[in-house]
């Protein structure tokens, strides 16, 4: 499992960024204080139903200032995975969300539909987590949507750290979410995505597309630069890719907030752009809490 970084816990706060001059030039006059947005959009969070390598969820506290600085009417995230920010914040007037992962995308549009949702709330909530089962799911070659789904979905939650590629078993009896709580992740989530564009392109035709909102804004959270990803997504990031996302985001007229791991590659890259290093405290999935270790991450912005 090597250097894939789970439940980060960022230590430091936001506060230099705040106040640089940049920033506030962006704050439009209706902005509201941090507090009262969060207060006021409380009701419009839902947890990712997923469990994803890299996942932001942990991190939806310091992400959630840079996206409320940008009043947008268009959302868009090209790289989903778990959709922890997507999942996490308002939607707006158009939202599009893409992910180059066929079965996660079939997955998303059965849950978005609600006939199709029920019947795989129906299917994973009378199934059972146990090493038997997941390796028959895993065995199993489903040949509709609703199949993919329940397969994709069963793997998901029971597998190690929700590892999709050849993935190890990992449900913990004690500690993971059981098969009768899962319906209900899935139909919060689902009545999210209602309206929702889904889609299975390259990220290069999300960030390219014209607008069809006033504003867009755009969040990018990629596979890192440095990591085990090989292992750890089933589709993965070669450094051109890393380079052909940086030469889209340079060009944009839009708004985007990304996150990276913090490194001199990636620091030359978005030599560019506005950069803000935050730390995060993280352990990898084999490592116990004494031997958590500091990891730095960037949040780096147009804006
Ligand atoms: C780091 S994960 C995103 C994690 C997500 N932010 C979360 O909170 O769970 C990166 C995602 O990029 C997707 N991806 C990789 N290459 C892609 C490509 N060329 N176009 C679109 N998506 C791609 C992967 O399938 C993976 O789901």
């Amino acid at each position: 499992m090597g250097s894939i970084a789970l439940n980060k816990r960022i230590s430091v706060t936001l506060e230099k960024w705040i106040s640089t001059s940049k920033h506030n030039a962006i704050k439009s006059n209706n902005e509201t204080t941090l507090s009262k947005v969060t207060a006021k959009h409380a009701s419009d969070f839902v947890m990712s139903p997923f469990r994803f390598p890299g996942s932001k969820g942990r991190a939806i506290k310091y992400i959630r200032p840079f996206w409320e600085r940008i009043n947008h009417d268009e959302y868009r995230e090209p790289l989903f995975g778990g959709g922890a920010v997507f999942f996490a914040k308002p939607k707006v007037k158009f939202n599009w969300i893409n992910d180059i992962d066929r079965e996660l995308i079939i997955t998303l549009k059965v849950m978005a539909d609600p006939v199709a949702r029920e019947q795989l709330i129906q299917r994973v909530t009378s199934e059972v987590a146990t090493k038997e089962r997941f390796e028959e799911i895993k065995a199993w070659k489903p040949t509709s949507d609703i199949e993919i789904a329940h397969r994709f979905f069963y793997i998901n939650r029971t597998s190690y750290c929700g590892i999709m590629k050849q993935p190890p078993w990992g449900y913990h009896p004690k500690k993971s979410v059981p098969p009768l709580k899962w319906g209900d992740r899935i139909r919060k989530a689902g009545e999210k995505l209602e309206g929702v564009k889904i889609t299975q392109y390259d990220f290069s035709e999300v960030i390219t597309a014209p607008p069809t909102g006033k504003t867009v804004f755009l969040f990018i959270d990629p596979p890192y630069y440095h990591s085990d990803q090989k292992r750890a997504y089933t589709h993965s990031f070669s450094i051109k890719d890393h380079y052909r996302l940086c030469k889209l985001l340079q060009n944009t007229s839009y708004y985007f907030c990304l996150t990276y791991d913090d490194c001199p590659e990636i620091r030359n890259m978005y030599s560019w752009a506005n950069i803000h290093p935050v730390s995060w405290r993280y352990h990898t999935a084999n490592s116990r809490k004494a031997k958590r270790k500091m990891g730095r991450e960037l949040i780096i912005t147009n804006y």
